[in-house]
């Protein structure tokens, strides 16, 4: 890679106006979420599909009207038209797809787990690198609009820096071991890895972790407190117990703001008191919030995350969060997953 970011990969660069793709996948992510997606992009083409389900094939090619529908990926990577591939497969399948892509020089960008272990993922990242193709994992989360808002008010330093960062996201689902793992670990792949990766996103590189699990009848609530070189101290609170899905954030900074988001509609921020432009000793509150017709995809990150890629895959420039960028995350889910459960 050179000092501007610039991956000098072996394959030739896009040409054509469009960045062709390829999806892998067409479950419920694949088809409901990263096609429209695709979709709505400029300036690309779903050129073709890949599931090994012949129904989902024959009806996403319909609807879609895409004419190239492939049942593996050793099928999809002989086509020579496509750019890169967009993955959305049960995680335990990530590896090997991740594998065949990167030895086909073919960008790829998968979806949230890339692996199910440390070891894979760490494999991964050292044939990517060797081979430098591009690569990136699905953590819509970092791309979503309020999340953007509040990086650019701890970027520029506008209210302090983060003393605490607070999340919490809270799910109903899984209760049961599923992708070849415990049904812990199917927790921290599905779950917790959003939260974790989000407060690395934040607060920059982990220097101590400690956690407790506790599970009352199958639900499980994940404590963990993590400690940042930056000096910002962050609890993450994950689960499977809750009733619906609920999402919080909370960053506490060191000049006494409070920035927070509740399920990514509003950012609200209450300013000190002290602060020039409103010196009374009133409470102020600054909000943004969603407009009412913000797409959703756009809203929870999915298009960022994919536009980017996309332009990544377009200009050879390296996305994040690559393979690479996840191996903290994957760090703290392994120390998380060797807890002792607490039983109720
Ligand atoms: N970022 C997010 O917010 C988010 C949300 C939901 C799911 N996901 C992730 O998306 C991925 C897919 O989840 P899902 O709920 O769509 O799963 P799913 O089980 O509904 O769909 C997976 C699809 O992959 C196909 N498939 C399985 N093995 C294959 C193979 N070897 N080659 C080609 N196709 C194959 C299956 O036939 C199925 O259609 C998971 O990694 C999940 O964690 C991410």
């Amino acid at each position: 890679m050179t000092m501007d970011g610039i991956i000098s990969s072996p394959i030739d660069s896009v040409t054509s106006e469009f960045v062709k793709v390829g999806i892998v996948g067409l479950g419920a992510q694949g088809r409901d979420v990263l096609l429209p997606t695709l979709q709505s992009l400029k300036e690309v083409r779903i050129d073709a599909i890949c599931d090994r389900d012949p129904q989902l094939r024959k009806e996403v090619s319909g609807q879609a009207s895409i004419s190239k529908a492939y049942a593996n990926i050793e099928e999809i990577l002989q086509d020579d038209d496509l750019d890169c591939l967009v993955v959305a497969c049960p995680p335990d399948r990530h590896y090997e797809i991740a594998i065949a892509a990167l030895e086909a020089q073919k960008p790829v960008f998968i979806e949230k787990p890339p692996a199910t272990n440390l070891g894979d993922l760490r494999h991964l990242v050292e044939l990517s690198e060797k081979l430098n193709i591009v690569n990136g994992v699905g953590m819509n989360f970092r791309f979503a609009t309020a999340i953007q808002k509040i990086k650019q008010l701890i970027d520029t330093n506008a209210y302090g820096t983060p003393a605490t960062i607070n999340i919490k996201h809270l799910a109903g689902f899984p209760r049961q071991p599923m992708w070849g793992v415990s049904s812990l670990e199917a927790l921290l792949f599905a779950q917790t890895i959003h939260p974790v990766d989000l407060a690395i996103y934040l607060a920059g590189q982990p220097a101590h972790f400690k956690s407790r699990i506790a599970e009352n009848d199958g639900k499980i609530t994940i404590f963990s407190h993590i400690g940042f070189e930056s000096g910002t101290e962050c609890t993450v609170i994950t689960g499977n117990a809750a009733e619906k899905f609920y999402w919080g954030l909370e960053v506490i900074t060191n000049q006494g703001a409070i920035i927070e988001c509740r399920q990514l509609w509003e950012v609200n921020v209450w300013t000190p008191s002290h602060r020039e432009d409103f010196p009374s000793r009133e409470s102020w509150r600054n909000t943004w919030t969603a407009g009412p017709l913000d797409r959703g995809f756009s809203r929870v990150g999915y298009r960022g995350e994919l536009s980017i890629f996309l332009d990544c895959v377009r200009t050879k420039k390296r996305f994040t969060p690559s393979f690479s960028d996840l191996i903290p995350t994957y760090g703290i889910l392994s120390d998380i997953a060797a807890q002792e459960i607490q039983r109720d």
